[in-house]
């Protein structure tokens, strides 16, 4: 029986996402146990920056529901995300989680690779913004393997199912988790596959997805992207994960060693400023 956990990124009940979600469960082809949790009802605190999560002894040292998340997704056998587009990108409740990611270096043999499925839920035809870049970077964040993540629409609670079509995509993303990964139809980047890109100066682009860069050009009317991988990725294999965890912990050294160095800097900025605080602290 595989252990399925269902992300859901809206805070509305029954609301597109979580009636998506139930969807994709439910086209499961293998013996499964689907437990569902709201992002937006865990308490997650901003990450600070401490780095003490990567020493792999110590845990996020802060006082919330991180670790709650955390754990279901380690446990779990695959994931199915839904998200909603809230101006123009996935709702904050899912940053907020992306943010924390540190975390899952110190899980990375277990979670890198786990099977996962996405889907933004957009209001209005087009108006998603970055939310499919915002899901598979969550994905490549917590190590998962995106076998498939795509956009739908409907504004009102339910509407997402209003005609069938939505149903087949459901239909399609269920069978991609255990199954073989689905093929963007669009030209996407040849290092990480996103599809989402920022143009530079004298044809340079890069990808936004892995932050590649490269150039494009035009054959037979169709854009081809040729990026390179960098000496410095964090999310595109396991190796690499590995790699960039211990360049991670190497911070520590490096700060040592600059101490002194950064403490001038810093001491210049330490006088007296003028803050607006809130109530409660
Ligand atoms: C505050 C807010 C901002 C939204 N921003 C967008 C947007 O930028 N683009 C869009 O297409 N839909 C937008 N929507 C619509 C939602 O994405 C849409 O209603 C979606 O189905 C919500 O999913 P849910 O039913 O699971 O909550 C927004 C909705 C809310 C409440």
């Amino acid at each position: 029986m595989k252990k399925i956990i269902g992300i859901i990124g809206s805070p509305r009940k029954l609301g597109n996402c979580e009636i998506m979600a139930k969807e994709i469960s439910m086209h499961l082809s293998v013996p499964h146990k689907l437990k569902l949790l709201r992002l937006s009802d865990f308490n997650i605190l901003p990450c600070k920056g401490c780095y003490k999560c990567l020493g792999g002894k110590e845990r996020c040292v802060l006082d919330d529901d991180f670790n709650l998340v955390l754990d279901s997704i380690v446990d779990a056998d695959a994931l199915i995300l839904a998200v909603p587009t809230y101006f123009l990108g996935a709702n904050s409740c899912l940053k907020r989680f992306i943010d924390r990611g540190l975390a899952f270096y110190a899980f990375a043999e277990k979670v890198w690779g786990k099977p996962a499925v996405g889907v933004g839920i957009a209001g209005i035809k087009g108006k998603e913004g970055s939310t499919l870049l915002d899901i598979e970077n969550f994905f490549r964040v917590i190590l998962a393997g995106n076998k498939y993540s795509t956009i739908v629409y409907g504004a009102l609670p339910g509407e997402v199912f209003i005609d069938g079509k939505n149903k087949n995509i459901a239909v399609e993303m269920a069978s991609a988790l255990f199954g073989s990964s689905l093929q963007k139809k669009v030209t996407c980047c040849p290092v990480c596959g996103g599809d989402t890109f920022r143009f530079l100066e004298d044809n340079n682009v890069r990808c936004m997805l892995c932050s590649n860069s490269g150039t494009y050009v035009v054959r037979e009317d169709n854009i081809v992207f040729e990026i390179d991988k960098s000496d410095h990725e964090f999310c595109s294999g396991s190796e690499e994960a590995l790699k960039h965890r211990e360049w991670l912990k190497g911070m520590v050294a490096r700060f040592i060693l600059q101490r002194k160095n950064l403490k001038k800097i810093r001491q210049a900025y330490m006088d007296e400023w003028v803050w607006i605080k809130p109530k409660i602290l």
